[in-house]
C-alpha cells in the first residue's frame, strides 16, 4: 500500500499534460495546472473503473454533457455549478458480461450509422433521406462528418427547419457538415480550418485549454467516433451556414447594419487593415449602435477626434485569438489588442464580458466569417484611455478621494474635457490624513477644492517624460517637484504607487500621500518645529562669512536638509561646539554635510538597503528599518517636512564631515582610501585634511549635555526673537564655489530639450543610489509578473499557435 503505482497528484487529462505545457511556454506562461489536479479519490475511482473507460462530464439540470476520451479528470465548477464525473464505455468498446470494464469491441460502421448510434440518429435520418448518405457511401472515400446530436436538432429555429425540409443530397446546410479525409480532433492545431463538402466554405476548428473542442463555436461533444469510411464528431448546434455568409469581419461589421458607428471609426482604423493583411483570425466585440448612443455625447465626438482614444478603443474590442463562448467556464481575462485584459465569466444565465451579457438568454448573438467571430454588444467595454479621470478613480476605487473631489463640486472637472495629469492619493494615503482632515474636506467646500486642485496638473505628465526635480504647476499654481527615484517616481514626497494611467481626458497616477502646498520657507519651516534653531542660527552665521556662506537661489528649490536638533549640537560638548561656531571653514563643511543637491523623500528608501547619497560635502549613507530613516549612525526623527527649498529631515545627531577626525589618542593617521562617493570636488578636501589631526576632542562620543548650558548656544548668544535672515530669498548667498552650479530648474513641465541639459547629472548620481534597490526590485517583480501571467492562461486555446 505504500508504493502507488500512480504518482499521488495527477493534472486533469494526462494525454493531454504534455500539450499543455507545451502551450503553456509558448504563450508566455504557464497555465495553472495546478487548479486541474485530480485528487487522489479521483484516481481512484478511476481506476476502479477498470478497462477503456473513460470520463463523462455533465452538470445536473443543464445541457452541459462531454464524452471526453479520458480516463482521469479533475473536478471542476463550469459557470459556477459542479460538474459530475460519470464513466461509460471509451469510443469503440462495450461491457462484457460479467467482465470488469468495457472489453468488448464494437464493429465499425459507416460514417452515417456511427453518428445514428452516438447519439445523432435525427440528423443521419435526415442524411439518409436525402440521399446524402448513400452519395457519400458510392463516393468510396473517407469523410468527417460533425453531427449535430438530436438534442440540436430539436432546438432548431423555424428558418432551419425550412432550409432541411426536403432536403436532397445537394443540401447546402447538409453537406456544410461534411469534410473530405478523416479527420481526427488530435490532428487539429489550436485553430483550423477545414473546408467543408458545400462548396466555398469552410469550418473552424478550435481547441481550448478548458478541454473543450468546438466546431465553428458549436462545442463537440463526443468526439472521433471511428466509422468505416471516417470518423464522426457529435455537435452540440447545427453548423448553419447562413451564420458564415461573411469574407472577413470587417465587411459583417460595414454591410450588418447595426454596427454604423462602430464602422465609422474602425474606417480611420489601421488596425483592421493590418489585422487582415497578417491573414490572423480574431474575435471582434461589436458594440451595435444604441450601445454608442449611450455614451454622452461629448465623449462620442472626442472618440471621433481623438486618435489615440479611438484605437484605444477598438484595440480593446479585438481579441487576437478566436474565442468561443462555450469555452467560458468560468472567470478568464483574455488579453486584447490593447493593453489591458477582458475579464469573461459565466454562469446559469450564459457568459458575459466584463459584467456585459452576450445576447439575451444564453444564446449570444455571433456572426462567422473566415476571419474569425464577432459577438453584438448592447454596451460598449471601454479601455482605460476611453474613461475619464473621474471614472479611473472609482476603478482605482479610490473612494476617499472621490468623496474630497464630490464636496469640491468638482466631478465635472474630471469626467469634462481638456487634459490633465491627476496624483491621486491611494486609499491609504487618504486614512493617513491628520486627525480631522478629512471631515474638514468633506464640510468645506473650499478647502475641498484647494486640496483637489493642489492634485492637478495641466496636460498630461507621463513619467517617461519626467525628469528629476522637474516643477509641475497645479490648477492654483502651487508647484509640485517631481521626483526621479530608480525604479519609481515621485511627487513633493509622496512615491508615484501606480503610474501613467491613462484615460480620456487626461493621466491619472496613484500616489502614496496626500500632498500640501508647500509655502513656507526653509526659514519659516525650522522655527515653526521648535528645537532646531541652532542649524539656522548656523546659517545665518556663514552668510555673514562670504567666502563659505550658504546660498539656494530661485523661490522654490529642491534639496534635501538633515536637520540636527538643538540636542544634537549641544551633545557635541561645549568646547567642539564652540570651535564649530567659531570656524566658518569647518561650520560651512559641516553644513554642507548635511544639505543633498537632490529632493529625497523617506519614502524613496526601501528597507533592507543601504543607499549612498552623496551630501555638497562628502557622502551620506542612508538606510530604512521599520519606517525610520537613519543618515549614517543619526536617527531621522521627524521626516518629510515640505518647503520653498525642498524637504527637512530632522536627525539626533551632527554628520560631522567625513574628513574631519577626532582622536582620543594621539595616533599617526594613515590615509584612508578615498570613499566612492568622492567628486573631484570633495576630494580636493579630503587630501587636505589627511594630514590633519584634531586633538582637542575629548567627548565626541559622548552623550554630552552640559546642565548648566540651558538653551544658550556658547558663540551666539541667546537665540533671537525674530529669526535675522532675509525672508523669501532663501537662506542668505554663496553655498560657496562647488554649490553655485546648483541643479534645481524652475521651468515648467515643457519641451523635452529644456529638460536634457540637467538629465546626465541626475543619471550620474542616482546611478550610485539605490543600486542594490534596482537588482532585488527586479527579481521581485520578474518573479511576481510570472506568477501573474501564469493565472491568466488557464484558457488558452489550443496546442500551436498562441
Ligand atoms: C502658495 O503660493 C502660491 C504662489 O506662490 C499661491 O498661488 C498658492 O495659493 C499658495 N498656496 C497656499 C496653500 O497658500
Ligand atoms: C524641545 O526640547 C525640549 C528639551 O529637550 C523639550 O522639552 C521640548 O519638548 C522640545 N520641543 C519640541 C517641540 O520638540
Ligand atoms: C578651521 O577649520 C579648518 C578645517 O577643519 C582648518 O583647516 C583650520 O585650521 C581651522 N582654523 C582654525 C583657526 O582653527
Ligand atoms: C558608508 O558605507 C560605506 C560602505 O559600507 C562605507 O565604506 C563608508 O565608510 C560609509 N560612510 C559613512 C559616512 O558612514
Amino acid at each position: 500500500m505504500a508504493d502507488s503505482p500512480l504518482p499521488r497528484r495527477r493534472p486533469l487529462a494526462l494525454d493531454a499534460v504534455a500539450a499543455l505545457l507545451v502551450l503553456g511556454v509558448l504563450v508566455g506562461g504557464l497555465p495553472s495546472v495546478a487548479a486541474n489536479l485530480v485528487s487522489d479519490i479521483n484516481i481512484k475511482i478511476a481506476q476502479e473503473q477498470g478497462p477503456n473507460t473513460c470520463v463523462i462530464e455533465e452538470v445536473p439540470g443543464t445541457e452541459h454533457k462531454i464524452w471526453t476520451e479520458c480516463k482521469y479528470w479533475a473536478d471542476r465548477d463550469v459557470c459556477g455549478r459542479k460538474a459530475v464525473v460519470r464513466y461509460d464505455c471509451c469510443e469503440g468498446f462495450s461491457r462484457v458480461e460479467g467482465q470488469h470494464g468495457c472489453t468488448g469491441v464494437l464493429p465499425l460502421q459507416d460514417v452515417v450509422k456511427t453518428a445514428g448510434a452516438a447519439g445523432a440518429a435525427r440528423f443521419a435520418a435526415l442524411l439518409e433521406s436525402s440521399g446524402l448518405a448513400d452519395q457519400l457511401r458510392a463516393e468510396g472515400a473517407a469523410f468527417t462528418l460533425f453531427a449535430p446530436s438530436d438534442q440540436a436538432m430539436d432546438e432548431l429555429t423555424s428558418s432551419q427547419l425550412a432550409a432541411l425540409r426536403g432536403a436532397r443530397a445537394d443540401n447546402p446546410v447538409l453537406n456544410h457538415h461534411v469534410v473530405a479525409n478523416k479527420q481526427l480532433s488530435r490532428a487539429w492545431g489550436a485553430d483550423q480550418l477545414l473546408p467543408s463538402r458545400l462548396r466555398g466554405s469552410s469550418l473552424r476548428v478550435n481547441k481550448y485549454s478548458s478541454k473543450i473542442e468546438t466546431v465553428n463555436c458549436a462545442t463537440i461533444v463526443r468526439k472521433d467516433q471511428e466509422a468505416s469510411n471516417g470518423v464522426v464528431h457529435i455537435v452540440d448546434t447545427l453548423l448553419d451556414p447562413e451564420r458564415s455568409t461573411y469574407s472577413d469581419l470587417s465587411t459583417a461589421v460595414v454591410q450588418d447594419g447595426r454596427f454604423r458607428q462602430l464602422s465609422r471609426l474602425m474606417q480611420r482604423s489601421e488596425l483592421f487593415n493590418a489585422m487582415r493583411s497578417h491573414n490572423q483570425a480574431y474575435t471582434l466585440l461589436a458594440p451595435n449602435d444604441e450601445a454608442f448612443q449611450k455614451m454622452p455625447a461629448a465623449r462620442l465626438q472626442r472618440l471621433e477626434n481623438d486618435d489615440q482614444a479611438r484605437e484605444a478603443l477598438l484595440r480593446h474590442l479585438v481579441l487576437p485569438h478566436p474565442v468561443c463562448l462555450g469555452a467560458v467556464v468560468g472567470p478568464h481575462r483574455f488579453p486584447t489588442k490593447g493593453p489591458e485584459r477582458l475579464a469573461f465569466d459565466c454562469d446559469a444565465r450564459g457568459v458575459s464580458v466584463e459584467g456585459m451579457r452576450f445576447g439575451a438568454g444564453a444564446t449570444a448573438d455571433m456572426t462567422l466569417a473566415a476571419d474569425g467571430f464577432l459577438y453584438m454588444l448592447d454596451e460598449v467595454p471601454l479601455p482605460n484611455r476611453v474613461k475619464t479621470l473621474l471614472q479611473l478613480t472609482q476603478d482605482e476605487r479610490l473612494y476617499s478621494f472621490g468623496e474630497v473631489v464630490r464636496a469640491a463640486g468638482l466631478e465635472s472637472l474630471l469626467d469634462g474635457p481638456g487634459d490633465y495629469t491627476l496624483f491621486a492619493p491611494s486609499e491609504a494615503a487618504m486614512a493617513s490624513l491628520p486627525f480631522g482632515q478629512m471631515n474638514r474636506l468633506r464640510a468645506d467646500q473650499g478647502a475641498a477644492r484647494s486640496f483637489v486642485m493642489l492634485h492637478v496638473s495641466r496636460g498630461r505628465i507621463l513619467t517617461e517624460t519626467i525628469t528629476d526635480n522637474q516643477v509641475a504647476q497645479t490648477l492654483e499654481s502651487d508647484s509640485l517637484r517631481l521626483q526621479v527615484y530608480r525604479k519609481s517616481y515621485g511627487v513633493e514626497d509622496a512615491l508615484v504607487e501606480r503610474a501613467d494611467v491613462q484615460g480620456l481626458n487626461g493621466v491619472l497616477h496613484v500616489i502614496t500621500k496626500a500632498l500640501r502646498a508647500a509655502n513656507a520657507t526653509l526659514e519659516e519651516t525650522l522655527r515653526q518645529d521648535a528645537n532646531y534653531t541652532t542649524f539656522l542660527r548656523a546659517m545665518d552665521r556663514l552668510r555673514e562669512d562670504s567666502a563659505n556662506s550658504l546660498e539656494f537661489r530661485g523661490s522654490r528649490t529642491a534639496y534635501t536638509f538633515l536637520v540636527p536638533s538643538d540636542e544634537a549640537f549641544q551633545r557635541l560638548g561645549v568646547t567642539r561646539l564652540k570651535q564649530l561656531l567659531a570656524n566658518t571653514t569647518l561650520l560651512a563643511r559641516t553644513l554642507k554635510n548635511h544639505v543633498v543637491d537632490d529632493m529625497v523623500g523617506t519614502e524613496s528608501f526601501r528597507e533592507n538597503l543601504q543607499y549612498a547619497v552623496p551630501s555638497r560635502y562628502g557622502g551620506l549613507n542612508v538606510t530604512r528599518a521599520d519606517g525610520r530613516l537613519k543618515v549614517n549612525d543619526a536617527t531621522v526623527l521627524t521626516c518629510d517636512r515640505t518647503n520653498r527649498q525642498g524637504v527637512v529631515h530632522y536627525i539626533n545627531k551632527v554628520l560631522m564631515p567625513p574628513d574631519h577626525h577626532h582622536h582620543h589618542h594621539h595616533v599617526t593617521v594613515v590615509a584612508p582610501s578615498v570613499p566612492p562617493y568622492v567628486t573631484q570636488r570633495t576630494q580636493v578636501h579630503w587630501e587636505e585634511r589627511v594630514e590633519e589631526r584634531d586633538e582637542s576632542d575629548q567627548d565626541d562620543d559622548e552623550e554630552y549635555v552640559d546642565p548648566d548650558l540651558g538653551r544658550v548656544d556658547p558663540d551666539l548668544g541667546p537665540l533671537p526673537e525674530v529669526y535675522r535672515g532675509r525672508e523669501r530669498a532663501g537662506l542668505g548667498q554663496g553655498l560657496g564655489q562647488g554649490l553655485q552650479e546648483h541643479r534645481y530648474r524652475e521651468d515648467r513641465v515643457g519641451p523635452r530639450h529644456y529638460q536634457h541639459q540637467q538629465q546626465h547629472n541626475v543619471v550620474d548620481q542616482r546611478h550610485q543610489r539605490n543600486q542594490y534597490h534596482q537588482q532585488s526590485q527586479h527579481h521581485q517583480r520578474h518573479n511576481a509578473a510570472r506568477v501573474q501571467h501564469s493565472t491568466h492562461h488557464y484558457l488558452q486555446s489550443g496546442s500551436n499557435n498562441y
